[in-house]
């Protein structure tokens, strides 16, 4: 039998998705009972199926629960197996106890999936103390790079790339993003004083005068990093530099604080359902699913 595709909060990408896989996509109904508590419905046979959930997970708090309902739910009605499809995967960056007494809920939250879920497929998940999610996961999972997809945007729309990262966290994925797109790389040295303050210093950049920058990154939140960093670029002499990330979660007026300072080209990923999101990355989160439905 086909696998069954059900969306819950369904990330961008679910179309260009179910168009990849052999499968069929199904119906939940998500609804609220007058008090608040979320009232979760499969509005189609799963007994037997191979039951593939996906799900936009940012701004998890709300969403988790129901995506725990739907799992068990759909295990109750006889799913055969059930994996998740989660291209971004929330509270990774809490990966330490940075001041006493704080959850660590990356940690947290990874262990809350073993148990309710036979697979899970991501994309770029924020790993960084946390060095890998086998650390933490006992389900079988994938993290699907995105470098592919966006060393595509950058060849195809900046001539002579510089990729920039704005800290030493986002040299894992700006590396792998040059070695795709054939460019050469930096990074810059970020410090965070606050959720919404950060201070940035650029490396000498002078032997790449001629180059374009591109800041490319994992995540954009309130949107300070990508801000400063544009700022440190300009000021350096550079034109103001292209953006290229992978979630663009971008909180309340991100989009247009990073508009104001100058910055004009700029794409996301389809992992989450923000305004930018035209970098594709179904075709490699089908290929990852595939795999663990078993080369469907
Ligand atoms: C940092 O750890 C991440 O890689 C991003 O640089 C960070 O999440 C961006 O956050 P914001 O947009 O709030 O500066």
């Amino acid at each position: 039998m086909k696998p069954l595709l059900l969306p819950l909060f369904p990330p961008p990408l679910l179309a260009p998705l179910a168009a990849a896989l052999p499968g069929e996509t199904g119906a939940v109904e998500l609804g609220r009972f007058p008090d608040g508590d979320a009232h979760v419905r499969i509005d189609c046979e799963v007994s037997g199926r191979e039951v593939v959930i996906v799900g936009d997970l940012s701004d998890g708090d709300a969403k988790f629960l129901p995506l725990v309902f739907l799992a068990r739910t759909a295990r109750e009605l006889g799913a055969r197996t059930v994996g998740l499809v989660a291209p971004y995967l929330p509270y990774l960056r809490q990966d330490q106890r940075f001041h006493p007494g704080e959850a660590i809920s990356g940690r947290l939250f990874l262990s809350l999936l073993n148990g309710e879920f036979d697979w899970l497929v991501t994309v770029e998940p924020h790993l960084h103390r946390i060095g890998a999610l086998d650390e933490i996961l006992t389900i079988p999972a994938t993290a699907v790079a995105a470098a592919p997809a966006l060393a595509g945007w950058i060849q195809s729309q900046v001539s002579a790339p510089l990729l920039v990262g704005p800290d030493a966290e986002s040299a894992r994925w700006v590396e792998q993003v040059a070695a795709v797109a054939k460019a050469p790389w930096t990074v810059m040295e970020k410090t965070r004083l606050g959720d919404r303050t950060v201070e940035i210093r650029a490396p000498d950049l002078a032997r790449w005068r001629e180059r374009t920058p591109v800041l490319v990154d994992d995540i954009i939140s309130t949107g300070r990093t990508l801000v400063v960093a544009a700022r440190k670029l300009m000021e350096a002499g550079f034109p103001p530099p292209a953006v290229a990330v992978v979630h663009g979660l971008c909180v309340a007026d991100a989009w247009d604080e990073i508009r104001e300072a100058g910055i004009v080209q700029l794409a996301a990923c389809n992992t989450v359902d923000r305004a930018e999101r035209s970098i594709d990355v179904a075709p490699l989160v089908a290929a990852a699913v595939r795999e663990h439905l078993g080369g469907a």
